[in-house]
């Protein structure tokens, strides 16, 4: 049977998956998990374990149509500097809970977008998170830049800051499809940042490109390859266009009728990944490329990928503080996220005390079909004899089986391993979602292909 026959007829176009970036999935969280438990999980961090810190800043100069980030638009500092003043109290308010003595592994600043911060905001949020959690040995931080919305004066702050890596928003340089997705960006305005940040020192630099957009088609998106290709990222982050208008009302803005059909969005997925391979990048997970010596393959290679709220990472700390308006902590003991709306979140910081709104306490049966979804989503892979530290391992024993038998052809058994072929890695999610029992409630997410 053809191939893209047997991925539709294994639910490739239908279904609706979680991306998994956390297991259980947001939408499993609920408020009787908020600041009491996030408390108890600070309080119970071992200083000598550094963390992961995200900080997120919900606002944009430019509202892109097809964005579905928690973001909002604005033409004016004011709301962001009183934000500023929002995260620094949040800040306080953690200091005040955490053991002393905590440093940090890695810092990632996401939005929205942070190159909102003037530098004078820059240097005065990446003291006020020092003061908390000091940079451990071989600390990393990056950012996500819009290169429409930085200068040579905001990446002198970062870099001064400690800045290591820097993630640009691309998307595709269709002036088409740049139009229908209500996002302009010239391609020597990108090429001037990321010339700027190489001059400043920042020696490894992400590229983020989405395909599935309106009016795109394989010839633009192979123009925009090339010129991705000469502005020679390390790593390129490849996402499938989310299409979730009654979640993101601006996507409301794209026809439907403008987006490519199902066979030709897979075809455009399939020919990016085989122009970066052929370039010389290594895939990592279901939708990211890394040069060979970038620490993403590196990890990949030695089976230390991880994926988080960011998406794949080499990131080994074991918990994440995330700050700011919708930022979702993950500790031992679970999630917690911070209130969604950027009011709701000031609000609760400004009433004291810490600010988590809803999360998830992990039983040792999520952890077993976390880890479970983490080897299938990092390596392609179940392996069975290295699930079976987890109590209860056994419990998944039926769905492995069940997964070699619904996907064959698309998956191989070879003794305590269940390895997705090449032919099913668009399946992933689908697989993936075999372990999660909350999967119940997937109608409200992104298509799977
Ligand atoms: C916070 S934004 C990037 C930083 C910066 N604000 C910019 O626009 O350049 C993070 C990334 O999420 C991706 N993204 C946003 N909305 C998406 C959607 N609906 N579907 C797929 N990817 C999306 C885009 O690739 C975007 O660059
Ligand atoms: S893509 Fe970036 S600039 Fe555009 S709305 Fe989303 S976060 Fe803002």
């Amino acid at each position: 049977m053809e191939q893209l026959t047997q991925l539709r007829l294994l639910g490739l176009f239908d279904a609706r998956v979680p991306r998994y970036t956390s297991y259980p999935p947001a939408t499993a969280f609920d408020q009787s998990t908020g600041a009491v438990f996030q408390a108890d999980c600070l309080q119970s961090l071992d200083p000598a374990t550094p963390v992961s810190v995200y900080i997120h800043i919900p606002f944009c100069e430019r509202l892109c149509w097809f964005c579905a980030c928690r973001t909002q638009g604005t033409t004016t500092l004011k709301p962001v500097a009183h934000y500023l003043t929002v995260l620094l109290q949040e800040l306080n308010h953690l200091k005040a809970t955490l053991p002393v003595g905590m440093q940090m592994g890695q810092m990632h600043w996401g939005g929205g977008t942070p190159t909102i911060l003037p530098p004078d905001m820059i240097r005065t949020l990446a003291q006020a998170v020092k003061e908390v959690f000091a940079p451990a040995d071989n600390f990393r931080f990056s950012v996500e830049i819009d290169p429409t919305l930085v200068d040579d004066a905001k990446i002198d702050a970062l870099a001064e800051v400690g800045m290591t890596r820097a993630s640009i928003g691309i998307q595709d340089f269709a002036k088409d499809v740049q139009e229908a997705i209500g996002r302009t960006q010239s391609f020597a305005a990108t090429k001037s940042c990321l010339e700027s940040l190489r001059r400043a020192g920042i020696s490894s630099l992400n590229a983020d490109l989405v395909y599935g957009l309106p009016f795109q088609t394989p010839a633009k998106l192979a123009n925009t390859i090339a010129k991705v290709r000469q502005l020679d990222p390390d790593r390129i982050a490849l996402f499938g266009y989310a299409h979730v208008p009654t979640f993101s009302k601006r996507q409301k803005l794209i026809p439907d009728a403008a987006l490519p059909g199902e066979e030709d969005r897979y075809h455009l997925a399939q020919q990016a990944a085989q122009a970066f391979r052929g370039s010389g990048y290594q895939a990592i997970g279901i939708d990211h490329f890394a040069k060979p010596g970038d620490s993403l393959s590196i990890a990949a290679k030695s089976g230390h990928l991880r994926r988080n709220f960011q998406g794949y990472t080499d990131d080994s700390c074991p918990t994440l503080i995330g700050i700011g308006a919708s930022s979702i902590s993950q500790f031992a003991q679970g999630y917690v996220q911070n209130a969604s709306a950027t009011a709701a979140y000031i609000e609760r910081i400004d009433a004291g005390g810490l600010s988590g709104h809803r999360g998830y306490a992990m039983t040792p049966e999520d952890r077993l079909r976390a880890a479970a979804i983490n080897m299938l989503m990092c390596n392609f892979e179940i392996d069975i004899d290295a699930l079976a530290s987890h109590p209860n391992a056994a419990s998944i024993t039926t769905i492995h089986d069940a997964i070699v038998e619904d996907f064959a052809g698309m998956v191989t058994r070879n003794g305590s391993k269940i390895t997705i072929t090449p032919q099913g890695r668009p399946l992933t999610r689908i697989i993936a979602q075999r372990y999660d029992g909350f999967s119940d409630i997937a109608a409200q997410y992104s298509q799977a292909s």
